[in-house]
């Protein structure tokens, strides 16, 4: 599947200001239709590239503490700050896989969420770096890992920011379809930037990457909506028949193309032997796996 040409979809232009990546997807734009379920104001073409744009980190600024992975703050070589996720955290690349996967098609439902890029790590940019803990993260990522825009001057969402009914179903449809266990109260994974709202960290999706087995057991899975910080806003219901048919096989082909061969092939340090064999096979059943579920909608929907 890999190497397919650009090719549009409908969905709104929900991306940050950064010009660079703007450009790199811009470019593309065509004459690719609108998003006929979004907001007047959302109606724009946006495209997704075929490839994500490959940058290199130059600079280690501060480890970021609020979540687990102990994402790191860097500087890049395109002049842009970016939320580096590490190849070596906890997770490992699975997580990376999950935060392209659902990333991506966030972006692709009208759910605003930072640019990615592909980002080269040298462990050398650590070295200053006095905590340990980031040293050794650092060094056991060298080589690719998943930048994210640094959003800046955002602040974790709060309940008194108002958020419209159908940006928030559609929030609460993807973490159903996907299973996102990270979207509580006490841990939103949501950001307020430029007085909207942005959907990060998406590294905890489709855990079923994790010990591959039973696709019934993923798709027919309900979904834990009490815990989910914005299921009392939106209703997933109400978005759910905008929304199933723009996630075909083309865009989940295309979303998966996005991520490098090496996170999908099996991780010899995580043994699993009922993981695919190899980068493609693990990409058609990415795709089995969500077309499965989105199947299933009626034993997850609330
Ligand atoms: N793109 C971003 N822009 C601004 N802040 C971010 C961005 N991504 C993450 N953060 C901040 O870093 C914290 C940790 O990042 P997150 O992706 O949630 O990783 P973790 O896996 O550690 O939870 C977030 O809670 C948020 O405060
Ligand atoms: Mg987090």
């Amino acid at each position: 599947m890999a190497g397919t040409e650009g090719q549009d979809y409908a969905a709104p232009s929900v991306r940050s200001n950064r010009p660079k990546l703007l450009s790199a997807t811009e470019s593309l734009a065509g004459d690719s239709p609108e998003c006929p379920s979004c907001p007047a104001q959302q109606r724009r073409p946006i495209t997704l590239s075929p490839v994500l744009p490959r940058i290199t980190a130059t600079a280690y600024l501060t480890p970021l503490r609020e979540g687990g992975s102990l994402p790191g703050l860097v500087e890049a070589d395109d002049d842009g700050t970016y939320v580096v996720k590490f190849t070596g955290a906890g997770q490992g690349p699975k997580a990376l896989v999950a935060e392209i996967v659902v990333g991506e098609l966030a972006r692709a439902l009208g759910i605003r969420t930072p640019e990615l890029a592909l980002i080269e790590v040298n462990p050398e940019i650590g070295r200053r770096e006095p905590d340990e803990e980031v040293q050794e993260l650092v060094t056991k990522s060298a080589g690719t890992n998943l930048g994210v825009d640094f959003l800046p001057g955002s602040v974790g969402y709060e309940r008194t920011f108002t958020i419209a009914a159908d940006d928030a179903a559609r929030i609460v449809w993807l973490d159903a379809l996907v299973a996102n266990v990270d979207r509580s109260v006490r841990n939103t994974n949501l950001l307020i930037w430029h007085r909207q709202l942005w959907a990060i960290d998406h590294g905890a999706c489709l855990r079923f990457h994790h010990s591959w087995g039973s696709m019934a057991a993923f798709a027919d899975a309900p979904y834990n909506y009490s815990d989910h910080v914005l299921a009392l806003l939106g209703n997933p219901r109400a978005v759910h028949d905008q929304l199933r048919p723009l996630v075909g096989r083309d865009l989940l082909g295309r979303v998966l193309d996005l991520v490098p061969d090496e996170w999908l092939s099996p991780d010899p340090t995580r043994p699993d032997p009922k993981a695919p064999g190899t980068a493609g096979a693990a990409r058609l059943a990415y795709a089995e796996y969500l077309t499965a579920r989105l199947d299933a909608a009626d034993r997850w929907l609330p």
